[in-house]
């Protein structure tokens, strides 16, 4: 039997489109997903864009009993572990929803993952466990701390597979920290679907342009940066996914380690310099409105990137227009659906 990897959380985001690099590469694909916060329908996508449709288990990765069929009944050599709850407002509202999916689910996973003798783990964590930077770019070995429950539940994350290493050297672990995941798939056909209002920029910019939201809130305009507004790395989902598949590569050929690298391009742009770049991609004008700073946001963020590269031989190749061009394709067939 083929090996397979099993992707949580693979209907999502960052997940599906990993899915799909990885499906390209010549791996079988399994994803868990309890569609908690994506659909169906994005295996449809998975297919028509790779010839291969996804096997598909919908369930929780808290639910012990059916990880151990999900592992017993298929040849699993490895965990991509997206599964989790995101959105930092919503974590300090609802703390204990994500202690409980983020790390009681990590916690079951592992466990499971030892009950089958499957020690191979691709982690997502964030550059959020950065915090406010000391210094900049982001090296790996910056002080990590957290301002809200989301960041602490990735900081909690990465000490238990550090702890787990520790107590077992013979696991493969990457623990890879993402900095600002944006665009889609370049066929269109797969892309961030946010519930409800986006707390997150582009999708939030890619509204306004199809016209489904009059204006974007740019949150403060007197920060210590070029034009005054927030500076991030913002990397494109498929640069994102190839570097998955680079690390799961890395884990796979590892006798044993514990890699902990960003995932990031090294360049940081303006929200202002985001609007329009989108701008342009659309050909809509984005109207937008200079409003406060948003409590908790930072200045400027983006990573260093010289680690990734050394040690998984990737770096990020698209640009922010390849960024809004894509996820623009992806507003329109989501306009049109
Ligand atoms: P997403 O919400 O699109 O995908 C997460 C998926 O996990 C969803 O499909 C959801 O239905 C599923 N899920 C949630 N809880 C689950 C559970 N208990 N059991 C099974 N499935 C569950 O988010 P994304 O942007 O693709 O993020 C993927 C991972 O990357 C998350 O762990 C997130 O914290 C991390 N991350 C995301 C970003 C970002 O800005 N998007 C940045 C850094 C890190
Ligand atoms: C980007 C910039 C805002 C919305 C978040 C999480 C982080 C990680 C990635 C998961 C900032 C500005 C935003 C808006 C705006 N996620 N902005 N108007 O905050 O860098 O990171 O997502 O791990 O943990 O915190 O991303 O897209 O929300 O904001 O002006 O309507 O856009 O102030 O400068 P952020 P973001």
């Amino acid at each position: 039997m083929q090996a397979t990897i099993l992707v949580t959380g693979g209907t999502g985001f960052i997940g599906s489109h990993t899915a799909a690099v990885l499906q390209q590469a010549g791996y079988r694909v399994l994803i868990l997903d309890n569609l908690c916060n994506s659909a169906a329908g994005v295996l449809d996508a998975i297919a028509a864009i790779t010839g291969i449709r996804p096997d598909f288990v919908q369930g929780d990765v808290r639910d012990a009993p059916l990880l151990d069929s999900v592992f017993a009944s298929h040849p699993i050599a490895a965990v991509l572990h997206f599964a989790g709850l995101k959105a930092v407002g919503e974590s300090t509202t609802m703390p204990l929803a994500y202690y409980d999916n983020n790390v009681h689910g990590s916690v079951q996973l592992l466990q499971a993952m030892q009950r089958a003798g499957v020690r191979t783990l691709v982690f997502s964590s964030s550059a959020t466990v950065y915090g406010d930077p000391q210094k900049l770019p982001l090296t790996e070995d910056h002080p990590r701390s957290a301002t809200n429950p989301y960041g602490h539940t990735k900081l909690v994350v990465e000490d238990i597979l550090e702890n787990l290493y520790n107590s077992q050297p013979d696991w493969r672990i990457a623990r890879l920290r993402y900095f600002n995941p944006v665009g889609a798939h370049p066929s269109g056909l797969m892309g961030e679907a946010p519930q409800g209002t986006p707390n997150n920029l582009m999708p939030f910019v890619a509204q306004v342009a199809v016209g489904q939201r009059d204006s974007v809130k740019v949150f403060g305009n007197d920060y210590d940066t070029p034009d005054g507004t927030g500076v991030r790395d913002y990397i494109h989902v498929m640069d994102l996914a190839e570097g998955h598949a680079h690390a799961l590569k890395y884990c796979l050929n590892a006798a044993q380690d514990l890699l902990t690298v960003n995932l990031g391009t090294g360049v940081g742009y303006s929200v202002l310099d985001m609007i329009h770049a989108f701008e342009q991609a659309s050909g809509k004008a984005v109207a937008y409105d200079i409003v406060g700073r948003r409590p908790g946001d930072i200045a400027a963020c983006w990573a260093d990137t010289e680690l990734a590269f050394q040690k998984l031989g990737w770096r990020a190749q698209k640009s922010i227009q390849d960024m809004c061009d894509d996820a623009w394709r992806w507003e329109m067939h989501r306009a049109a659906l």
